[in-house]
């Protein structure tokens, strides 16, 4: 494995490896910032992101914060759109489109989820293709799924990436997923099954209806739970040797914290480190590589479109 794997040695019942999602997004980042240095100089072209948010939805603004954060930090612009929260379908579709022939903008994000009287789809749909940067576009979509060119979603993105930068065999591998969300579960499952380097992979898809779960997640090789419940994967559905990426995100009381919560994945780690050869961490495992593949996919679309800035 990788150099981004790190053991804890003091903990002697661990037996897996801590695929270290901070560590390979540091590093990728640090090479982006280099890129987008190069491109100034070389090319007087600045990556340019968009990103919209509706409402006050707390998540979402740290999530924004940090996006904007990540630009200011690898030399790509940002421009920020704060709507309030009773914004029309009408407008948000308008400054969608003064976006789309934005010069300055190569990539635009609409930050989700919106609110129930948006259609989120007819939103998704109006980025220009060569702009979404989230990768959510149909077009990019269908791509995607014949195996062409597309921006590739952040996150599904980050997992593959995570994959590789440890060293890990993905071709002939068995993948199981839990979870077939539009975001992660069936982009992810498409991407490790693309007839391509660093893919290959015999991929299976869980969901919510799939009859004997642990039957499936006991045959992975690579074990993707994206779910969004916490700690639900458990030991016993893990085979010795896998490797599990754990997506979820999930919030669970804890009066000890100063927050009164703390974040925990959808893998009970504390139980499946003694089984898996590799595991990630939540927090520090897959959330950082999202905003990596987020800038990654700005400055494509920047060199695609290269025009300049002026
Ligand atoms: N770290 C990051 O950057 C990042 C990015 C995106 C998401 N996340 C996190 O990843 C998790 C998943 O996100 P998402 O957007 O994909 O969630 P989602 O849209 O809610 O999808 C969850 C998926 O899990 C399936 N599922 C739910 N309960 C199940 C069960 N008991 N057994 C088997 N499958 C079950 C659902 O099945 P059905 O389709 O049948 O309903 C669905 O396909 C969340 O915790 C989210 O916060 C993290």
């Amino acid at each position: 494995m990788g150099q981004y794997i790190k053991n804890d040695r003091k903990d002697t019942k661990m037996t897996a490896e801590i695929i270290d999602g901070k560590a390979i997004a540091a590093e990728m980042q640090d090479e982006m910032k280099i890129e987008a240095e190069s491109l100034k100089r070389e090319h007087n072209l600045i990556p340019g992101l968009a990103v919209v948010l509706l409402g006050d939805n707390p998540a979402s603004r740290v999530y924004v914060s940090m996006k904007k954060k990540a630009c200011a930090r690898l030399g790509i612009y940002s421009e920020e759109y704060k709507l309030a929260s009773d914004t029309s379908e009408h407008d948000l579709l308008k400054l969608i489109n003064k976006l789309n022939s934005n010069n300055k903008i190569h990539g635009i994000l609409v930050q989700l989820p919106l609110p129930d009287y948006i259609n989120e789809n007819k939103i998704l749909n109006t980025i220009n293709p060569s702009k979404d940067v989230d990768g959510f576009h149909p077009v990019n979509v269908g791509n995607l799924v014949v195996g062409k060119p597309s921006f590739l979603p952040c996150t599904p993105y980050g997992i593959q990436q995570l994959l590789i930068k440890s060293n890990i065999q993905i071709e002939g591998k068995h993948v199981v997923v839990v979870g077939r969300s539009n975001i992660v579960g069936k982009p992810v499952a498409l991407i490790l099954l693309q007839k391509a380097q660093y893919a290959n992979a015999t991929v299976t898809v869980c969901h919510s209806r799939s009859r004997n779960l642990s039957y499936y997640t006991k045959q992975a090789d690579i074990l993707i739970a994206a779910i969004g419940r916490a700690e639900m994967i458990k030991k016993d559905m893990v085979k010795e040797g896998a490797v599990v990426i754990d997506v979820g995100v999930n919030r669970v009381d804890d009066p000890s914290a100063e927050r009164g919560y703390k974040l925990v994945g959808d893998v009970d780690f504390d139980q499946v480190k003694e089984v898996a050869s590799a595991i990630t961490p939540v927090p520090g495992g897959v959330g950082p590589m999202t905003i990596t593949m987020l800038m990654h996919n700005t400055i494509k679309a920047a060199k695609m479109r290269g025009c300049n800035n002026s």
